[in-house]
């Protein structure tokens, strides 16, 4: 056993100790466990799971917090630990490969995620809302502890997901955060306060009370579906894009990939916004696109090229660009390939067009791309160390390129051999399962 699935090891039964272990003080009021209402939430629970949408091959996003929430808040913190087990029985058959370990972590983290918000509630508080629904005069004093029931689960989720991936993957927790989990917290959280509003029907109204949060659930799912499916085939096309480019020209095997994941990073530095790191990711894998339209031989060529070799070469960032017309969901990648290969001091290629009129996006591919093609071993010449590269880019700054840009990407540069989390050129992480 590696030292990593040790440490995995030790972890998962930690987690699964402090899942079950507290359940021992939990208030014991089981009255409701043979109720109706428990066991609807548990099939609930269950029938969630299997709809389970899967975000990537190792992830997958469920609607089961909300049940969660209402589970633990309705029959405090040990009703909440049988929903998070309930919800690793489709698991079970779905997944029958986990190791005993990452089932041991998977079920600890759903108990606790299921039962912290009964915990919170009740500490807080007092008694499940089975015991003693919610009346109008009480909603001041239980306001506060059903929300921090709700946010204190997703966090604890959260936060036991990227130490999981921390130890099996090594990514740091920061980046599992800012990649992965960032754009869920909102939505989850707003899950868990439909699962407040869940309990507080079902305590008052019973099944016929869960029935009207059923349908807009399962509509939510389907959306949700869609959005992944479309993602998918948004990520399909560029793939196969980025493939048709590498058969054409061999050299930049692996070129696109790198200099995506260079300018992602600056991009990151330069504090942009999460869509505009996006659009940048999408035409680096993009940007030489255009080389299909020029031959292979010329592409191949290893002697010192003629000028008119050199205008057909010129003419990579207009052609890609070109056929980015034809790709509606790329239009705004267009401009980034099209001005990649100009200059600060406008002496570049494509338009001639000089300083802040090149987009600061094509300005970031521009500096990422240069550095990749130095650092790369080529028929004609010998890759440069990163040293000799980051001098070239320094001696470049304000002839070549944006000053920023090129300061943004030497500060980026010892985080760039971590490895990226959840993004399109790397396996996407485990999002609330490990
Ligand atoms: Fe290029």
């Amino acid at each position: 056993m590696e030292n990593r699935d040790l440490r995995f090891a030790a972890f998962s039964a930690a987690v699964a100790i402090t899942a079950f272990g507290p359940l021992y003080w939990a208030p014991r009021e089981t009255s409701w466990f043979m109720g109706y209402r428990f066991w609807l939430l548990i099939a609930a629970v269950v029938i969630s799971e299997v709809l389970a949408v899967f975000v990537s091959a190792s992830g997958s996003m469920s609607l089961a917090y909300p049940l969660f929430v209402a589970t633990s808040v309705l029959f405090g913190p040990i009703g909440g630990a049988l929903a998070g087990m309930a919800s690793m029985v489709p698991n079970l058959f779905a997944r029958p490969r986990m190791t005993p370990s990452k089932f041991l972590f998977n079920t600890g983290q759903m108990m606790l995620t299921a039962s912290v918000p009964g915990w919170v509630y009740v500490l807080l508080q007092g008694r499940p809302l089975a015991i003693s629904p919610l009346v109008l005069s009480d909603i001041r004093g239980l306001a506060l502890p059903l929300l921090a029931a709700a946010v204190v689960g997703v966090l604890v989720n959260f936060l036991l997901a990227s130490l999981a991936i921390r130890l099996l993957y090594d990514v740091p927790l920061r980046k599992s955060w800012r990649d992965s989990f960032m754009w869920m917290i909102p939505s989850q959280l707003a899950l868990g306060l439909v699962g407040l509003a869940i309990a507080q029907i079902v305590a008052v109204l019973g099944a016929a009370g869960f029935a009207l949060f059923a349908t807009p659930l399962v509509v939510a799912r389907q959306v949700h579906q869609r959005y992944v499916d479309l993602k998918e085939a948004y990520s399909g096309t560029i793939r196969s894009l980025v493939a048709a480019i590498e058969a054409k020209d061999p050299y930049t095997k692996g070129h696109s990939v790198r200099v995506a994941r260079y300018a992602v990073a600056i991009a990151r530095g330069l504090d942009l916004r999460d869509e505009e790191v996006e659009r940048i990711e999408y035409a680096s894998l993009l940007h030489d696109l255009g080389k299909v339209g020029i031959s292979r031989a010329l592409l191949a060529k290893e002697s010192a090229l003629t000028d008119s070799e050199f205008n057909q070469i010129r003419q990579h960032p207009d052609i890609g660009a070109h056929i980015l017309e034809t790709v509606p969901f790329l239009a705004d990648v267009r401009p980034i390939v099209q001005y990649h290969h100009e200059r600060i001091d406008g002496a570049g290629y494509g338009q001639g067009i000089a300083g802040d009129a090149i987009p600061l996006a094509a300005r970031i591919l521009a500096v990422a791309d240069s550095y990749d093609a130095m650092t790369s071993e080529r028929p004609y010449r010998h890759a440069l160390t990163h040293e000799d590269a980051v001098s070239e880019l320094t001696a470049g700054v304000d002839r070549q390129f944006d000053a920023d840009v090129v300061q943004a990407f030497i500060a980026a540069m010892p985080a760039m051999s971590e490895p990226a989390a959840g993004t399109l050129t790397e396996e996407g992480v485990a999002l609330t399962h490990a």
